[in-house]
């Protein structure tokens, strides 16, 4: 199964474009298989309330590492609201193959929705090993090796350390746009080709790694 998660605000959208190449690869390549697509924007996971910390502190101090056994950490009504919001989105992420996730850079970072939905679904010492994730990015600059802006990567270098840390998963795919901001912003308008060099890059590789995914 691949569950598909998009993230970015708006409805015409690069790191959707991206994604969507992505999806469409996978989905041609395996006709037999499920397909789940989740729109964050659309229903928006809340932020973790303090029952969902009991519900993790209980998980961490039994050393439960079965999510299917995530459930006997409900003890109260308000555990059971938490954990009947997290379990579909735990149960869809646990049953899948492989993760695709298209997220803009917000603020130097992934948006809130997106981090929203982590913080719902990670608990400690949880193993996603062997699922394969994908990240369909775009950004408004440009963050690649040796770019000015690069130290100032806490997207792709957060959602890296966060799949390693959290999920055990080493070997994340990122593939996107650089330089949207080129489309808009005046005094960037001489950077429009490098802006187009990386969408139709990005457009090529997404295909590729959907239909290898
Ligand atoms: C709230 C907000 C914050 C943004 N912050 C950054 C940023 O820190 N760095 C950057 O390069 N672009 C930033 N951008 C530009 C987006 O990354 C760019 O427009 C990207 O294309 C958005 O993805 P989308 O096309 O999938 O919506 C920001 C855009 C928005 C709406």
């Amino acid at each position: 199964m691949l569950l598909h998660l998009d993230a970015s605000a708006r409805r015409s959208s690069f790191s959707r474009e991206v994604g969507d190449t992505v999806a469409a690869a996978w989905r041609k390549a395996n006709p037999e298989s499920a397909y789940v697509h989740r729109d964050l924007t659309l229903d928006p996971p809340p932020p973790i309330g303090e029952a969902w910390t009991e519900l993790c502190d209980y998980v961490l101090e039994h050393q439960i590492t079965d999510p299917g056994r995530y459930a006997e950490a409900v003890r109260t009504p308000e555990q059971a609201k938490a954990w009947a919001l997290v379990k579909p989105l735990l149960d869809e992420l646990v049953a899948a193959d492989a993760v695709l996730i298209a997220a803009p850079m917000y603020n130097f970072s992934v948006p809130a929705v997106l981090k929203a939905w982590i913080d719902q679904v990670t608990f400690p010492r949880m193993s996603l090993a062997g699922t394969k994730f994908v990240v369909a990015y775009a950004r408004g600059g440009a963050y690649g090796p040796g770019k000015p802006r690069e130290p100032f990567d806490h997207h792709e270098r957060y959602l890296r350390d966060f799949f390693a840390g959290h999920f055990a998963v080493e070997d994340a795919v990122f593939v996107g746009s650089e330089m949207v901001n080129a489309l808009i912003d005046p005094a960037l308008a001489g950077r429009r080709d490098e802006h187009e060099e990386s969408r139709a890059a990005a457009l090529a590789a997404a295909a590729r790694i959907g239909s290898a995914l």
